[in-house]
């Protein structure tokens, strides 16, 4: 809770929620620079530098997920009291739809990796077991619907965004600092 907060006593988010919130923005820039750098994955592709890179960085994006889930279950941190009905229903929504992009796009992309026959592994630390056998029809799929989805996370990132520079440049309240580090 800052000093500085606008309405003192009003709960915002601790240093787990604020550490875990830019542990994930910087694990997704580095996945969407991987994946876009990497080749194009066929069922002939090895599993090799970037390719496995991007397993890598998405297991630890899932397990990232699943402790900041767990997290907001344990502490949960309301919106700002001062926002309007309409700005909480998009808020609200917006953080929904990223929790539940966040978790879905990994497991179809852990799916996916089943497809092609890749094991995935957290770095050295953990091997997943796969959840498809190499080949399997609806693994592909899930690879298919996994590269959709990653447009529609790049647009309600893009939202969100805009709504943090909505609160500090229009509206000029603090709902960006709260989630920024010390402020
Ligand atoms: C939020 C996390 C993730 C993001 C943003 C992401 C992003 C991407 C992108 C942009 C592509 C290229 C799609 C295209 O061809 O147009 C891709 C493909 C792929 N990703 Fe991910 N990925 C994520 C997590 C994962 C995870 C956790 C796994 C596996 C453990 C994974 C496995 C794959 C595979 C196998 C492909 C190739 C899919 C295909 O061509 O059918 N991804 N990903
Ligand atoms: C990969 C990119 C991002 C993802 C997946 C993401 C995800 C989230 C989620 C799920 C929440 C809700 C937290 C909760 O209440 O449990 C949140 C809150 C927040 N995010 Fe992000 N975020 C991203 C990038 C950013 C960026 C770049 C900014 C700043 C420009 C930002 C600013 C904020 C702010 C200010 C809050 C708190 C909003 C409030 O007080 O209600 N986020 N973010």
């Amino acid at each position: 809770m800052g000093p500085a907060s606008a309405d003192p006593g009003e709960r915002t988010y601790d240093t787990v929620a604020r550490t875990l919130h830019w542990l994930m923005f910087a694990l997704i820039a580095a996945q969407f620079a991987i994946a876009w750098t990497m080749p194009e994955i066929e069922p002939d592709t090895p599993q090799e530098g970037l390719v496995d890179w991007h397993l890598s960085v998405g297991a630890a994006i899932l397990s990232v997920a699943v402790l900041r889930l767990m997290w907001r279950v344990i502490r949960p941190t309301p919106l700002m009291a001062a926002m309007k009905p309409w700005e909480r229903r998009l808020a609200r929504a917006t953080h929904d739809t990223l929790y539940l992009l966040l978790i879905v796009l990994p497991l179809l992309g852990w799916a996916a990796a089943g497809f092609f026959g890749y094991t995935v592994r957290l770095f050295g630390v953990l091997t997943l077991p796969a959840l498809a056998a190499k080949g399997t029809h609806w693994a592909e799929v899930a690879g298919d619907i996994h590269a959709v989805l990653t447009n529609v996370l790049l647009a309600v990132v893009g939202l969100h965004v805009a709504g943090a520079l909505y609160h500090y440049f229009i509206l000029r309240d603090r709902v960006l600092q709260r989630m920024l580090p010390g402020v």
